[in-house]
């Protein structure tokens, strides 16, 4: 088991692959290869209303998201993101979209508590020196979801 320092909330993470191990569980695989919700073209004006970025310490990437929250229910349904991050944050950051966005999406409470660790554990764990980067999908969405709630 590890646990991250600075950037994590309380909690280890379960590296299914071992702390030393640099292998990438098949779902890690898929969702690099074929990464969900990717934006490809920048937003056209109101497609979103909230967006969030973040920078790692650990390796200097950087991760925005843009987020779509139907004000009725106040769940999202859109979840769109960009990196410069590495094939973890891309698996990872492809992940959390699916999980954000799955059956009716998330309330932005849901959201707000959705964990690095639920991330790794779908996605089957990454290499303990990659873990760093799972944590950039987490911080950029809270901070899509603070934009939106100071808006
Ligand atoms: Fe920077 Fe993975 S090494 S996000």
């Amino acid at each position: 088991m590890i646990s991250i320092s600075d950037n994590m909330a309380d909690g280890d993470i379960i590296n299914h692959a071992g702390d030393e191990a640099w292998m990438y569980s098949d779902e890690v695989k898929e969702h690099f290869f074929n990464p969900q919700n990717f934006l490809n073209d920048d937003p056209e004006p109101g497609e979103f209303n909230a967006v969030g970025e973040t920078g790692s310490s650990a390796c200097g990437d950087v991760m925005r998201v843009w987020i779509k929250v139907d004000s009725e229910s106040d769940r999202i349904k859109d979840f769109k993101w960009k990196t410069f991050g590495c094939a973890s944050a891309i698996a990872a950051t492809s992940m959390a979209s699916v999980m954000v966005l799955e059956g009716k999406g998330m309330t932005l409470d849901e959201a707000d508590k959705l964990k690095p660790q639920d991330v790794m554990e779908r996605l089957g764990g990454l290499p303990a020196r990659k873990v760093h980067c799972s944590v950039l999908a987490h911080q950029a969405l809270r901070s899509a979801i603070e934009n939106y709630r100071t808006k």
